[in-house]
């Protein structure tokens, strides 16, 4: 079925004009595991490996892996989107999203990296959505989606388009998968009108180390009258703001303080 999910945003997106590139790990085989093997020439410090600064120093003189570097060309040229998390994902995102190429303490969330640029997740679900509820069995979908979305894409910069879920298609009849590609379709017709989903802006922190990177005692003053946090992760031991990982604020919210979402 993602498969099936993968060839139909190819071809529909090619319609539109665009290129398309596709990154299938498992049939490239990528190396998931983050090594030594991903710096050309010699280490830095040899005696303590510290793969982060290794590798950004590798990335600023053009020594990174070969793999490495053919993936973030394409991350330059492309918002990816990504079917989910097994190991070689995560790998991809260990090795592809280097410090200094994909983020800096001085460039992140909306002032990150790759701020204009547009990423989505695409995955299927074993689970049916209301397992997936509040009060569903798993919990909160937007919990679950907090780390790869703010964690991982916006972080980098990202703007984070509502993630296209396909829930448990192993366990619905033929015509209700083909049912979701049609959905997934008239979804791609419109995708890059998309607005994104709201984080957190930057500008509500102090961001120094005597801040701590918290929230401004103002900004923080002025959510007591609010009913939700801001986002799922700021959610400030209030009640989360409903579907703020799954849903763009609607047009009408939005000139409105970010998590205001509905
Ligand atoms: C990393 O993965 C490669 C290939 O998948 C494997 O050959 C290598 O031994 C692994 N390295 C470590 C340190 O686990
Ligand atoms: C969002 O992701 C970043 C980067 O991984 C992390 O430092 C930050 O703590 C996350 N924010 C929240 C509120 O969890």
């Amino acid at each position: 079925f993602n498969a099936a999910v993968r060839d139909l945003v190819t071809l529909e997106l090619a319609a539109q004009g665009f290129r398309v590139l596709v990154s299938d790990l498992y049939a490239m085989n990528f190396r998931a595991n983050s090594t030594q093997d991903d710096i050309i020439g010699d280490l830095r410090n040899p005696t303590l490996f510290q793969y982060g600064e290794e590798t950004m120093c590798a990335w600023m003189e053009g020594r990174l892996s070969d793999d490495i570097q053919a993936e973030q060309r394409k991350v330059e040229e492309f918002p990816l989107y990504w079917f989910s998390v097994p190991a070689i994902m995560k790998g991809w995102m260990d090795r592809v999203l280097t410090q200094g190429f994909a983020f800096s303490l001085e460039k992140m969330y909306n002032n990150g990296i790759f701020k204009d640029k547009k990423a989505m997740l695409s995955f299927t679900t074993g689970a049916t959505q209301t397992m997936f509820q509040p009060d569903g069995i798993n919990g909160d979908i937007n919990i679950a989606l907090w780390p790869l979305q703010n964690g991982t894409l916006h972080f980098c910069g990202f703007q984070v388009l509502a993630p296209q879920i396909f829930w448990g298609p192993a366990h619905c009849p033929a015509a209700v998968r083909t049912m979701m590609l049609d959905g997934w379709r008239a979804r791609l017709k419109g995708l890059l009108a998309e607005k994104p989903l709201t984080f957190a802006p930057c500008e509500l922190f102090d961001l120094s180390f005597q801040g701590g990177f918290l929230l401004r005692p103002e900004v923080r003053e002025e959510r007591e009258s609010q009913p939700y946090g801001i986002t799922t992760g700021h959610h400030l031991g209030k009640p989360l703001p409903p579907d703020n990982q799954i849903r763009a604020p609607p047009a009408s919210e939005e000139r409105e303080e970010p998590g205001r979402s509905s």
